[in-house]
């Protein structure tokens, strides 16, 4: 019987520790963090202050996303990149994310970015933060870095294979719409398609909202800020 009993204290540590470890302790210490408020500064450098001594928020650090970008996420969640996509650089010391260009730190001095492991108080300018589950295709943090245009942001969304013909990133067309030109000629919008994917004559294929929506948010996925738990913002973080 008192076999028993260790049994069950072992059985319950072997279950509870990890519970506890993995799941609850990360979730009170990351659900009380808030982005931090920047106040105003007058001439001096000094904190604008009222009668009762609070200071005069003018914005949040980092700033919150909103708008197209906060459409074009909902897209990301509900087309389900996060199964194949990150958005989480890990700190150098326990992980290899820095071999990629940009994707985690750049140790490079040729590199045309500079890039840091991602922190909690970055998801704070998202609704929906995510994170993802595994890397089929690479991380995408700092993607809006490698990208040049929104053009050819919407070529791989509507077929990965152009750029990468080993991709197995699946063509996401039904978020373009084949039309047939109208007008004095094609739409500035349409896609420049050649050899098999170019559509018939006459015809042109144009990214929906949904599209437009989703190339929004990725091109705005780039850390170019600072790290948010260290700003540099003058008067931020003071009371
Ligand atoms: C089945 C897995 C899978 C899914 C689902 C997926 N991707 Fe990918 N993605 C990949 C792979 C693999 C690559 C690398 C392609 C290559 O060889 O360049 C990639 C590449 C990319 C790149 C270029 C990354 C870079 O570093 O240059 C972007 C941007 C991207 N995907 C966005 C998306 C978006 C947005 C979605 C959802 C609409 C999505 N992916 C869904 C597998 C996936």
């Amino acid at each position: 019987m008192n076999q028993f009993r260790v049994f069950l204290l072992w059985l319950a540590l072997t279950f509870g520790l990890p519970w506890f470890v993995l799941l609850i302790w990360p979730t009170l210490k990351m659900s009380s963090i808030e982005p931090l408020p920047v106040y105003e500064l007058d001439e001096k450098g000094k904190k604008v202050v009222d009668d009762n001594g609070n200071g005069n928020i003018v914005s949040y650090y980092p700033p919150l996303a909103s708008g197209s970008k906060t459409a074009g996420e909902a897209i990301y969640v509900r087309e389900g990149c996060a199964q194949c996509h990150s958005q989480l650089i890990r700190d150098p010391r326990v992980a290899m994310d820095s071999y990629k260009r940009e994707w985690g730190p750049v140790f490079d001095s040729m590199a045309p970015q500079e890039t840091r492991p991602t922190n909690p108080r970055d998801y704070l300018a998202e609704h929906h933060p995510v994170i993802g589950l595994r890397r089929l295709g690479g991380d995408l943090s700092n993607v809006a870095f490698r990208y040049g245009s929104r053009e050819q942001m919407h070529l791989l969304l509507y077929d990965s294979r152009i750029a990468q013909p080993a991709s197995n990133m699946p063509p996401y067309r039904f978020l373009y719409e084949t039309r047939k030109i109208e007008g004095k000629g094609p739409s500035l919008r349409a896609l420049a398609l050649t050899g098999e994917l170019a559509p018939e004559a006459g015809y042109e294929v144009i990214p929906t909202g949904d599209a437009e929506a989703l190339v929004d948010y990725l091109m705005a996925l780039k850390k170019n800020y600072t790290d948010p738990s260290r700003p540099v913002v003058a008067g931020a973080g003071a009371n």
